[in-house]
C-alpha cells in the first residue's frame, strides 16, 4: 500500500466540510431547498437513501432475521389522539425553554446546563490525556482519584447534577433558570445573560382530520414509532402465537417540534426511528435491560469503528416510563452525544393503554399458568443519527504518496451505496460492451455503477468519494485473457482476477451475509 497521510481537522472543520461532501456527492440536500429551504428537514439523496437503507436494512436483519423470537410491523404514523393520552405525550413530552432577550434566541434549558458540564469535563479530558502523555506508567484511575484540580472540578459537576436533577424531578423551573444564572451561562450569540423564565413546550405537531371544520378532530403526528408497537402488543402476540419473551421492531418516521434544531441531520423535525420493545415477564426486566445494553453495544462495534468512539451514559432524570435507562453515545464532530436509547419502560404503556382503552393488554403465561402485563425493554436508535455517526467515522482526507490528495468516505463495505464501480479503460474498442458484460453479471446481486467519462483516475476518486469499495477496470487486455483490474478503495491496491472469479470475490467483499455472521 501506498503512504498515505490523513490530514487531521478539528472537529468544527471535518463536520463543515462533510456537510458539504454530503451535498456535493448526491447524500443529503436541505429540504425544499430551491426556496430557500426549510429549517430542520432534510432529503437524502441518491447516494444518501441507499446508504440509509443499507443501515435499516442491517438494524432490521439483526433484529428479525437472527432473532427467532423478534417480528417486526409497520404501524401507520397516524394513531388515534388518545394513544398520546395514554402514553403521557400530551401532557410530558415537553422540554424546557429560555430565550435570551438580547439574541432574541431561543435555547433548551436543559441543553444548556448540559453543554456547560460536557465542557468541565472535557477539561477533566485534557488533564488527563497531559499527564498520559508526561508519564510512561501512567495509572488513569488513580490519577482522576488523587489530582486536586481534577477533583475539584468533579465535585464542580456532582454538585450541578445534584441541584438540576432535583430540579428536574420537581419540575421547579425557576430553579432552572438560577442554575443557569448561577453558572453565569451566556448566550452563545449575544454573550448575554439577559435570559427569559424558563417554559414548558409541548414536542408533538398536531393535525386535523375530516374535510368538514365541524367533523374534523386533532390528530398527532407520532413523536416516537414505540406506540404503534404497543397498541399492537395483543394483536402480534396472538397471530404469531409468540411467547415472553418477544419483540417487536419497527422503523419509520417520528416528527418532533424540536425547539433548537441544528447540527444537521442530528436534531430534525422530520426523523427516523428504528425501534424494538421485547415483552418480557414483570421482575426479569433489569436483568433483559443489561443483556440488551450488551447487545446493542456489540452491534455498533460490529461497525469497525474504534471502541473509544462510544460510551454508555445513564440517565440523571428518568422519563415518565422508565426505572432504568441509558444512552449509547458516539464522538460526533461536535463531541459526545446522544446515538441510541435503552430504557426499561416497565409495564407502564400497557398499563395507561389498559385503562384508556377499556381493554386487557394481558398475556397468559402458560409456563406459569398466570395472566400479567408483561413489562417492556426497549432499544430505540435514531437511523439519521447512525447515518451521521457513520459518515463522520468514514469521511477522511488523504495527502498520498506523489503530492495529490482525495478524500475518501471509508464506510464499511456491506453499507456502501454502491458496491462495484464498472469503468471501461477507453470509451471504444469494445471496452464499454466488455464492460456491460461485467455489470450484467453482478447486477443481480449487487447495486453497481456504471462510468465511462473523464480519465480512470478522476473516475476513481470520484470512487472513492461516494465510498465504492471495488472498482473494476476493464482494458483491451480484458478482451484477449478475460481478466480485469479490481482496485480496494481503502488500500487503492489493485491486482489483476478473470472476470470467472470476480462474482466470489465480491461477494466476499461487501456482503451483508458475512456481517451479520459476525454477530452470532
Ligand atoms: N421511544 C423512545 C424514544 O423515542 P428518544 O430517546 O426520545 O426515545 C430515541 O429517541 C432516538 O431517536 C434517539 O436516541 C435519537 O437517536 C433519535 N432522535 C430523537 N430525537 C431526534 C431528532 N429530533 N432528530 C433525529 N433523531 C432523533
Amino acid at each position: 500500500m501506498s503512504t498515505v497521510t490523513i490530514k487531521k481537522l478539528t472537529g468544527e472543520e471535518l463536520f463543515k466540510n462533510i456537510i458539504s461532501h454530503c451535498k456535493e456527492y448526491g447524500f443529503i440536500f436541505q429540504s425544499s431547498e430551491i426556496y430557500d429551504g426549510l429549517s430542520a428537514a432534510y432529503d437524502y439523496g441518491q447516494q444518501g437513501a441507499e446508504l440509509k437503507k443499507n443501515l435499516r436494512d442491517y438494524w432490521w436483519k439483526s433484529m428479525v432475521q437472527l432473532h427467532e423470537n423478534i417480528v417486526g410491523i409497520d404501524a401507520a404514523i397516524f394513531m388515534h389522539p388518545t394513544t398520546w393520552k395514554a402514553s403521557g405525550h400530551v401532557d410530558a413530552f415537553n422540554d424546557p425553554l429560555i430565550d435570551n432577550k438580547d439574541s432574541k434566541k431561543r435555547y433548551r434549558a436543559d441543553v444548556l446546563i448540559e453543554e456547560y458540564i460536557s465542557k468541565i469535563e472535557a477539561k477533566i479530558r485534557k488533564e488527563v490525556d497531559k499527564a498520559s502523555a508526561r508519564f510512561e506508567n501512567f495509572d488513569e484511575t488513580m490519577f482522576l482519584s488523587t489530582n486536586p484540580r481534577v477533583l475539584e472540578n468533579q465535585k464542580k459537576i456532582d454538585e450541578i447534577n445534584v441541584r438540576f436533577k432535583s430540579a428536574l424531578e420537581e419540575n421547579n423551573l425557576e430553579e432552572v433558570k438560577q442554575i443557569i444564572i448561577d453558572l453565569e451561562i451566556t448566550c452563545p450569540v449575544s454573550g448575554t445573560r439577559n435570559w427569559t423564565d424558563v417554559r414548558q413546550f409541548n414536542l408533538m405537531f398536531s393535525t386535523q382530520v375530516g374535510s368538514v371544520s365541524e367533523d374534523s378532530s386533532t390528530i398527532y403526528l407520532r413523536p416516537e414509532t414505540a406506540q404503534g408497537i404497543f397498541v399492537n402488543f395483543l394483536n402480534v402476540q396472538k397471530t404469531g402465537r409468540m411467547k415472553i419473551p418477544f419483540g417487536i421492531a419497527q422503523t419509520g418516521k417520528a416528527f418532533r417540534n424540536e425547539i433548537v434544531a441544528r447540527q444537521f441531520i442530528f436534531r430534525m423535525r422530520e426523523f427516523e426511528q428504528m425501534e424494538m420493545q421485547y415483552f418480557v415477564k414483570p421482575g426479569t426486566e433489569l436483568e433483559w435491560y443489561e443483556k440488551w445494553k450488551q447487545t446493542r453495544i456489540n452491534w455498533h462495534r460490529s461497525l469497525g469503528f474504534p471502541d473509544n468512539k462510544y460510551r454508555f451514559h445513564d440517565h440523571i432524570k428518568l422519563a415518565h416510563y422508565a426505572n432504568a435507562a441509558c444512552d449509547i453515545e458516539f464522538e460526533f464532530p461536535f463531541g459526545f452525544k446522544e446515538l441510541e436509547g435503552i430504557h426499561s419502560r416497565t409495564d407502564f404503556d400497557l398499563k395507561s393503554h389498559e385503562v384508556f382503552s377499556g381493554k386487557k393488554q394481558q398475556y397468559f403465561d402458560p409456563e406459569d399458568n398466570e395472566n400479567y402485563i408483561p413489562y417492556v425493554v426497549e432499544t430505540s436508535i435514531g437511523l439519521d443519527r447512525l447515518f451521521l455517526a457513520t459518515l463522520s467515522q468514514a469521511y477522511a482526507e488523504e495527502i498520498l504518496e506523489d503530492g495529490s490528495s482525495r478524500v475518501v468516505l471509508r464506510i464499511p463495505p456491506f453499507l456502501a451505496p454502491y458496491k462495484v464501480a464498472v469503468l471501461p479503460l477507453l470509451k471504444k474498442d469494445g471496452l464499454p460492451e466488455k464492460a456491460r458484460e461485467i455489470l450484467d453479471r453482478l447486477k443481480f446481486d449487487h447495486l453497481c455503477i456504471y462510468e465511462e467519462k473523464d480519465s480512470i483516475g478522476k473516475r476513481y476518486r470520484r470512487m472513492d468519494a461516494i465510498g465504492t469499495p471495488l472498482c473494476i477496470t476493464i482494458d483491451h487486455q480484458t478482451l484477449e485473457d478475460n481478466m480485469v483490474t479490481i482496485r480496494d478503495r481503502d488500500t487503492m491496491l489493485q491486482e489483476r482476477i478473470s472476470i470467472e472469479q470476480l462474482s466470489a470475490m465480491v461477494n466476499d467483499k461487501v456482503s451483508l451475509h458475512n456481517q451479520l455472521m459476525k454477530l452470532c
